[in-house]
């Protein structure tokens, strides 16, 4: 059995990491909303409780009933959690003076507690709390002070119970890699045998006896989630596993043909459909972003849905959705929204039972796992592509040509990014075809043509970016060669935006 590590959400923006962090020392954990504590989890060794943007006054404030978790497994109060548990016990949180922001440095450790063990006095950690816990219940005891705020940390004397006023959690805690493993590791008892191999001699078997010989159907994007699902089904349940790689016309250039190549070397049961005669006749003089997103989503779903039903007998729906989709849908303060996967609606229409192998791991997990899996490199470590292509990244409305030019514009960028090692430094980087034209000169004569944008940013998690401070030198070929090569661009411009308050894709 998996030891697990839950967290408690109680709604911090870092939760995520907290979780991360766990996984970080070769432990498993899950996050739940902070009032969906597993009953009867054989496999539950500890909890941790994670901040929250509500005091704990605050008549919205998120509570729970902690008694029976403190009684069963060790308890780890961050922030929030910390002031939670003291709170709720009889200790008095109030407003602090000034909310404290930052970085502090620990003072007077109680050196022998076991939460603190190597830590040493002066060591940097991060706060970031409005409110403060100025004394504690009666079985409580101070265990780190920071020069501001006298209850850092506590421990609760008779139980395996621990609170931190700051975020063990946050890089800028230098430490704090050393307490999450005191506590994990030394207190829980984690034996940190989680890791990518071990994910996957489980998931397999517990996909063996999940769908017996039931048949799954996957829909492939050439993208590394969907990918990994793939191979990771195909280990469990091969022949009985089809995948459908459908071509809407607005790839990469030869992208469908190179990686249906890498998809049936891989050894998957793999039908490549190429629908993008229909998706151009669809989209012909349509310039609406959202409605492009539209027919291309709904195009999907109709390729798919009548190639899945050539197979007979199919019961499952198998989909690379991660971690962080699961979470977002959880999320209990109920703020991100972002697009899922394009075969959203199929389960409904197809009457198919969903299978996500990988719904419990973090994207660079992914990547572990399809390393694991002997995947090839280019498929693991690719950028990110959107659903609908380079649909979203010609403004105004598509054309086979207008693919074409920036099909040849971008494959321009990307091969140069990865001939000057700087493709693996940008999070996600594309070509976008402006609908502008623009004069120029070539040669003796006067053109009249399209402008592109390059665009390439960093992340790392595509909910903020930053432009990529990518070489002069590399711009200036890039913009060279797509000028000179591609027939129909006549000026390259570099796009300086940061998301937000602008996208990474332009529509
Ligand atoms: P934006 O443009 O919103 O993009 O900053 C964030 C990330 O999502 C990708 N993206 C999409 N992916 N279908 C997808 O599967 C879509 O309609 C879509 N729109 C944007 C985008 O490439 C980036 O990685």
């Amino acid at each position: 059995m998996t030891q697990k590590i839950i967290i408690l959400d109680f709604g911090s923006q870092t939760t995520q990491l907290i979780g991360r962090r766990v996984r970080e020392l070769n432990t498993y954990s899950e996050i739940l909303p902070y009032n969906k504590f597993p009953e009867n989890d054989p496999s539950v060794i500890g909890v941790i409780l994670s901040g929250s943007p509500f005091s704990v006054y605050d008549a919205k404030a998120f509570k729970t009933e902690l008694e029976p978790i403190i009684k069963k497994y060790p308890v780890l109060g961050i922030c929030y959690g910390a002031q939670f548990i003291a709170y709720t016990h009889g200790g008095a949180v109030e407003p602090a003076n000034s909310r404290e922001y930052g970085r502090a440095n620990l003072t007077e450790i109680e050196a022998s507690d076991p939460l603190m063990k190597d830590i040493m006095p002066g060591e940097q950690v991060w706060m970031s709390h409005g409110d403060t816990i100025t004394s504690l219940p009666e079985n409580f005891k101070v265990i780190a002070s920071t020069e501001q705020v006298r209850i850092a940390a506590y421990r609760m004397i008779d139980e395996k119970v621990w609170g931190v006023q700051f975020h063990p959690e946050v890089y800028h805690s230098e430490c704090g890699m050393t307490i999450l493993k005191n506590f994990v590791v030394d207190i829980c008892g984690s034996l940190q045998d989680w890791s990518a191999a071990s994910f996957i001699e489980t998931t397999v078997k517990e996909l063996k006896e999940k769908l017996g010989n039931d048949k799954v159907v996957l829909g492939l994007s050439g993208g590394v989630d969907s990918s990994v699902a793939a191979v990771l089904l195909n280990k469990a349940i091969g022949k009985n596993l089809t995948c459908i790689f459908v071509d809407h016309g607005m790839l990469r250039k030869d992208e469908f043909k190179k990686v249906l190549k890498d998809y049936e070397g891989l050894g998957l049961n793999v039908i490549g459909v190429d629908a993008s005669e229909k998706f151009f006749s669809e989209l012909e003089g349509v310039t609406e972003p959202e409605k492009k997103r539209k027919i291309i989503g709904k195009g999907f779903i109709d390729v798919f849905d009548e190639e899945a039903h050539k197979i007979e007998d199919v019961k499952w729906l198998g989909q690379g959705t991660i971690y962080p989709d699961c979470i977002e849908s959880l999320s209990i303060t109920g703020t991100t929204i972002k697009s899922h996967h394009n075969v959203g609606g199929l389960p409904e229409k197809m009457k198919l039972k969903l299978c996500e192998p990988l719904r419990l791991l973090f994207k660079d997990e992914v990547r572990a796992v399809g390393r694991q899996l002997g995947m090839p490199e280019h498929l693991i470590s690719r950028h990110p592509f959107p659903g609908p292509g380079l649909a979203v990244r010609i403004l105004g409305d598509i054309t086979p040509e207008k693919v074409r030019i920036l099909q040849e514009a971008d494959d321009i960028f990307i091969q140069g990014l990865r001939d000057w090692g700087l493709y693996d430094e940008v999070w996600q980087a594309g070509v976008i075809l402006l609908n502008v034209l623009s004069v120029g000169v070539m040669g003796d004569e006067r053109t009249y043509e399209r402008a592109v944008a390059l665009r390439a940013v960093t992340s790392t998690d595509a909910m903020t970016a930053d432009w990529a401070r990518l070489p002069y030198d590399f711009l200036a070929e890039v913009s060279n060669k797509i000028i000179n090569k591609v027939r129909g661009v006549n000026r390259v411009t570099y796009d300086i935006s940061s998301k937000p308050p602008a996208t990474i894709e332009w529509e």
